[in-house]
């Protein structure tokens, strides 16, 4: 039977095509839709939607649409999503994990590197004319051979990253909830303290719930040793962003590589005026095939409720 989907954002790839197949499909051309009585108007009386991760899916919303069965988020992330309210409305939410994990991992390497060996601050200083000749004690880095990365959250993109450790000599630690028995890769369980404070580089791979919101906030920076590095890859709330800042100020830590921001699209006005930090806006996963496979992946949830079949990537099973 075809119902009515609204997806809030035009879509790479097929994702849009699939869901034409068989339904009714409306799609929101224009400004991203960051507030609930704009998502409201747009979703109104559709049976699914196809969301991205800044579409606010709150109680009001999910309230103030009551044809709903589905929310498909075209993000491994589901925090923009109210799944207590989702739970107790009946209303299936799904994820796009797995299609985004090497693309993340690699994005995140980029920032370890970048960040580690200042390679901003070399890109900033060759296109404002800086540069003139080679001089051995220019733009020094830290190496990392050798020393400890810390995992923090280790998931599927925390062992991607991880793997990728050996690669650069590193030895990994990793924290998460429980200690796992036989970790893949092979790592060390530390507690998140003895994590930060063993860590010559922290990488941040957890979910954003209330656990986790302010994970490092400034007496767990400060835990880190001196010239350390942090790097964001997850979600921008995680760090406490003034404390990173005042942290940072006092030359506590040697950097910070962040793709992820408290309140995006805003970045701290701190940040932006440090040479140690390395900022990307938000693109961990952005490349044409994994968000289009983040995208059909997405469609393929939604069809599969729509049919009445569980959804391969479910978040929450009403
Ligand atoms: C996600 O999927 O949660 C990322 O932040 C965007 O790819």
């Amino acid at each position: 039977m075809q119902r009515h989907i609204a997806v809030t954002s035009k879509l790479p790839g097929r994702a849009v095509a699939m869901l034409e197949e068989a339904h009714a499909v409306r799609v929101h051309a224009g400004d991203p839709i960051t507030d609930e009585d704009r998502l409201i108007g747009f979703v109104g009386e559709a049976d699914a939607v196809l969301t991205l991760l800044q579409n606010p899916v709150t109680d009001r919303v999910l309230a103030a649409c009551p044809r709903l069965r589905v929310v498909g988020n075209c993000a491994v992330g589901f925090d923009n999503v109210d799944l207590v309210s989702a739970r107790r409305r009946g209303i299936w939410v799904t994820n796009t994990p797995d299609v985004l994990t090497e693309a993340t991992a690699d994005l995140t390497w980029a920032l370890i590197l970048a960040v580690t060996r200042r390679l901003g601050e070399g890109e900033r200083l060759l296109r404002g004319g800086g540069f003139h000749g080679w001089a051995l004690e220019m733009l020094l880095g830290s190496a990392i051979q050798g020393r400890q990365l810390g995992v923090v959250g280790f998931g599927r993109i925390g062992r991607a990253v991880a793997r990728r450790a050996a690669a650069f000599g590193m030895t990994v630690a990793y924290t998460d909830t429980a200690e796992l028995t036989a970790p893949d890769p092979p790592a060390m369980f530390l507690t998140l303290d003895e994590l930060l404070a063993t860590s010559h580089v922290v990488s941040l791979h957890a979910p954003l719930d209330d656990a986790t919101r302010h994970l490092l906030d400034e007496r767990r920076l400060r835990l880190m040793p001196k010239g350390s590095f942090v790097v964001n890859t997850a979600r921008g709330p995680l760090i406490d962003e003034a404390a990173l800042v005042r942290v940072l100020a006092d030359r506590h830590l040697g950097g910070a590589g962040l793709d992820v921001f408290e309140r995006e699209p805003e970045v701290h006005p701190g940040l932006l005026e440090r040479d140690d930090v390395v900022l990307l806006p938000h693109i961990g996963s952005a490349t044409v095939e994994t968000r289009a496979a983040m995208a059909e992946l997405a469609a393929a949830n939604i069809l599969a409720v729509l049919a009445g079949r569980e959804p391969p990537t479910p978040v929450v099973r009403p």
